[in-house]
């Protein structure tokens, strides 16, 4: 019996390396089939994956299945997704069982625990300089444990997502400690020069990511004479991708984690993984094959795995992550939805959806094939106004000027903002200036509860619900993080914590508030109106099977300036979604409506009629409708 049953699982095991091999081979032919060792590395290769395969627990293989047979699962309307520092959120692992039934209540499916593998003692970047891989930050708990909660989350039919760091380990690695100790083999994971004549060279064309606190790309280390490559903090030395090892131990890395429980690999700062002489380093064809065949890894090993790819780059940029063009269907399933976020503030300063509408009708396709997006509106990082001029001067903008404008707008500094943010890594050689600060405090509760303005209030709850109506309908995975469904304000207690005071991130990253979950049944608080009208969403969103990931989105444009709208292209029918941006009353004409397709009137939101005066909709301030 033991027999019959390890022979069906060679056959599967064959079977998927068969279907995958168009997507691996020819990737690592281009990218290491001039490398002495190639041969040895390909065998090793199909050595690792197979080990993985055979070490992989009986439920997952049955999930493998299971997700076979729906591809689509992560596509579906009700997945809803939820991101937490374990410790933030619950203390840790074994507090993040017990609020499970919390994260059920709110209609939560999906759960990204941010970086929780080992990091560096002191400063690691938010856990993302990583010293071990296989290990549980001891402050969060053990392995054995993460397998637990990933139990629970599966016996609940939820999905475990975490970050997998591959641009970069913290120097602190063992493979980092052999390099520092002058061991060839491990000097060549990272990108280490004997001069500064290479880094001053490849220096010309990069961009700085932490121009304030972490300058340049490359860091000196007199003692080791040496230049290493650190695109992000001083802390993180960047892998080589170009040496086949690398690409190695991460897939062992990978399906390691893969066979803990993970059903989503979160894999970070991906763009930057290749370089190229003269180039920006970012997004060079080789990633797309690097991560194409890391794709394939994950479906030859562990098929139930899917990969979400952190790409915040420019929109045109970003398709490719997603699998656009020659590598269609078979690189990222996820990619974060920098654009519709970036345009939400926009729109939201601005009371103009005109760039957003241009923007993402233009750049976009309308539907994506086994790919989709992440749909967020503030996540742990800050917000970066990646806005073309090109793409402003289209709808009659100058982007220098409104890139200056929404920053000044989102710190609070601009007259009649109703933001209050803070400043995150300005570069004065490019005039950026990238904002940190929760939803609640850059929507505008923060400044309105300060000055005791109760109608402000009630309009900054009103733009956080039009923000999860939006990423909950547009087409993707809303992620939602954690705090957002309780309108938790900035938390300024990063500036009297030596590790964080210099990165102000944190300040969008608190601790949760149980009380406030506990006073969500009572009272009309800013608080408990954000968490009923979320948990509404999210349920009305369960409820509409149009809304499905798979089904196009269609930016339309209706007459009212305010107003963002895009069908949702569902075989049964259109869902017709329409967002008022401004604190003003919106009119759009029920001919319209119907003419996008609209027949029976009613609102999938609210599960209510709409109502027509003299043929005209008419939307109250920060509406947000469902139209079927
Ligand atoms: C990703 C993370 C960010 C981190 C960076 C370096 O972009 O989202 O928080 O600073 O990678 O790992
Ligand atoms: C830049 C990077 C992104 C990272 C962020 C951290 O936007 O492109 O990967 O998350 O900086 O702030």
């Amino acid at each position: 019996m033991a027999k019959a049953t390890a022979t069906a699982d060679d056959e599967i095991f064959a079977l998927r390396l068969e279907r995958s091999a168009p997507d691996i081979w020819p990737m690592l032919d281009a990218l290491y089939g001039r490398h002495p060792a190639f041969d040895a590395f390909r065998a090793n290769l199909l050595k690792t994956l197979k080990k993985a395969w055979d070490a992989r627990p009986v439920d997952l293989k049955r999930l493998d299945l299971k997700r076979d047979l729906e591809p689509d699962w992560f596509q579906r309307p009700d997945m809803a997704g939820y991101v937490f520092y374990i410790d933030r959120f619950a203390g840790n692992l074994r507090g993040v069982l017990d609020k499970l039934d919390y994260l059920t209540d709110l209609g939560i499916t999906y759960i990204h625990f941010m970086p929780c593998l080992k990091p560096r003692p002191g400063d690691s970047d938010g856990g993302y300089s990583v010293m071990d891989y296989r290990q549980i930050n001891p402050a969060y708990g053990t392995m054995a444990e993460f397998e637990q909660v990933t139990a629970a989350l599966r016996a609940r039919g939820m999905s475990a997502c975490i970050d997998l760091v591959l641009n970069h380990t913290a120097k602190e690695h063992a493979w980092a400690k052999k390099a520092a100790k002058g061991d060839a083999r491990y000097q060549d994971y990272y990108l280490m020069f004997d001069t500064p004549e290479m880094p001053d060279r490849y220096s010309e064309t990069l961009v700085e990511v932490f121009p304030d606190n972490a300058p340049g790309n490359f860091t000196h280390y007199p003692d080791l004479g040496k230049w290493i490559w650190t695109t992000f903090n001083e802390h993180q030395w960047d892998l080589n991708w170009a040496n086949p090892q690398v690409f190695l131990e991460i897939v062992e890395i990978m399906l390691h984690l893969a066979n803990r429980g993970v059903d989503v690999l979160r894999l970070d700062a991906v763009a930057f993984m290749w370089k190229r002489l003269g180039t920006r380093c970012q997004s060079e064809p080789e990633v797309h094959m690097l991560l194409q065949a890391l794709r394939a890894c994950s479906r030859i090993a562990a098929p139930a795995v899917i990969h979400l790819e952190e790409a915040i780059v420019a929109p045109s940029e970003m398709l490719p992550y997603l699998g656009r063009g020659q590598h269609d269907g078979k690189e990222g399933n996820l990619a974060y939805h920098n654009s519709l976020m970036v345009q939400f503030w926009g729109a939201l300063a601005t009371r103009d959806t005109r760039l957003m509408g241009h923007v993402l009708s233009t750049h976009f396709p309308e539907t994506l094939r086994n790919a989709t997006y992440a749909t967020y509106i503030r996540c742990h990082d800050d917000i970066g106004w990646a806005v073309t001029d090109e793409d402003a001067a289209a709808v009659g903008m100058s982007g220098p000027a409104h890139r200056g404008f929404l920053s000044e707008f989102y710190e609070g500094g601009f007259p009649g903002s109703f933001a209050t943010g803070a400043l995150f890594q300005v570069n004065e050689a490019t005039g950026d200036k990238r904002i940190s600060g929760s939803f609640a405090s850059l929507a505008g509760l923060e400044q309105a509860q300060k000055l005791g303005d109760v109608a402000g209030v009630e309009m900054a709850v009103q733009r956080m619900l039009l923000g999860h109506a939006l990423i909950a309908s547009f087409g993707g995975i809303p992620l939602i993080y954690m705090g957002d469904e309780l309108a938790l304000p900035n938390d300024y207690s990063y500036l009297d914590t030596p590790e964080h005071v210099h990165d102000s991130r944190w300040i969008h990253r608190p601790r949760m508030d149980w009380q406030a979950v506990a006073q969500r049944h009572d009272g009309t608080s800013p608080s408990a109106q954000v968490f009923w009208g979320t948990r509404h969403i999210l349920a009305r969103r369960r409820a509409v099977a149009g809304l499905h990931a798979g089904n196009g989105t269609r930016v339309v444009f209706p007459d009212a300036g305010g107003v963002f709208a895009f069908q949702r292209l569902a075989p049964t029918g259109v869902v017709l979604c329409l967002f008022n941006f401004t604190e003003h009353w919106q009119h759009i004409s029920e001919d319209w409506a119907r003419a996008q397709g609209v027949s029976l009137m009613h609102d999938a939101l609210s599960d209510h009629p709409v109502e027509t005066h003299h043929g005209a909709v008419a939307l109250p301030p920060y509406a947000r409708v469902w139209m079927v």
